[in-house]
């Protein structure tokens, strides 16, 4: 049987407690994680009591309150506040989700909250998405064609075409798939992962590109594709609804069926 051996600084210790002072009936504890990988200690979960009739309903509006009123180091990401940019992903109560749509009261208990696993810290629930756009880049999401085309004129789609994209051009590149997902965090230096596998179909059946078989074989690998194993936690966890799993059968399809 194969042992793991987990380095020493990888275990979260128990760090600070932070209670409410006033006391108020309806309180939530937060556990988050907290790491400075710069600093020589463990990373640790702190522990915040939030008086919730004094906050938002969602978790990030209690992440910004515990950053505005108790402890301003607490370190995330947020931009948009409703779904769109997809930079608060983080794993709450086990599940990868965007803070800004998760409701607190759906939690029962503590909830807990850490940055999307397998992926290296920068600092508390930030990761570090370097080696998720490179792999994003590597699949040109842009539009590419070879037929010349007057500037002034649109390449027109029918509606049924356009509807070839409903499903894919939805996603926000939040990365809770990619993470969610067994193949990912074993090979996520090779294979591409649902989030990239899902933008890369978005662009091969979009009907005004003109390089879909060189998209095409630039996937057919025995990893950045293959590794895929129709596991599903990608489906499942899409905060956008989406479906990755399909898009990346699809591919697959696609595959075969140029052979
Ligand atoms: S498919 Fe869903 S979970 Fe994956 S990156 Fe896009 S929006 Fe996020
Ligand atoms: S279906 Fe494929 S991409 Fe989705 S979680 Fe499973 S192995 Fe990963
Ligand atoms: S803050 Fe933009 S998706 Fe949550």
């Amino acid at each position: 049987m194969v042992e793991f051996t987990l380095p020493k600084n990888s275990k979260p210790q128990k760090g600070k407690m932070h209670t409410c002072t006033e006391k108020p009936g309806n309180t939530k504890v937060f556990q988050i994680y907290r790491y400075e990988p710069e600093s020589e200690e463990n990373p640790r979960l702190d522990r915040f009591e939030v008086d919730l009739d004094q906050c938002g309903p969602m978790v990030l509006d209690a992440l910004i309150k515990i950053k505005n009123e108790i402890d301003s180091s607490l370190t995330f990401r947020r931009s948009c506040r409703e779904g769109i940019c997809g930079s608060c992903a983080m794993n709450i109560d086990g599940t990868n989700t965007l803070a800004c749509l998760k409701p607190i009261d759906e939690v029962k208990g503590d909830v807990k909250i850490y940055p999307l696993p397998h992926m290296k810290v920068i600092k508390d629930l930030v990761p570090d998405m370097n080696v998720f756009y490179a792999q994003l880049k590597s699949v040109k999401p842009w539009l590419q064609t070879k037929t010349a085309h007057s500037p002034d004129k649109e390449r027109l789609q029918s509606p049924e075409e356009r509807e070839q994209l409903d499903g894919l051009y939805e996603c926000i590149l939040c990365a809770c798939c990619s993470t969610s997902c067994p193949s990912y965090w074993w090979n996520g230096d090779k294979y591409l992962g649902p989030a990239i596998l899902l933008q890369a179909y978005r662009w091969i059946i979009d009907s005004r590109d003109e390089i879909t078989q060189e998209r095409l074989d630039e996937l057919e690998d025995d990893f950045k594709l293959y590794r895929c194993h129709t596991i599903m936690n990608c489906t499942k966890t899409c905060p956008k609804g989406l479906n990755p799993a399909k898009a990346i059968s699809k591919i697959k399809n696609m595959m075969v069926s140029r052979i």
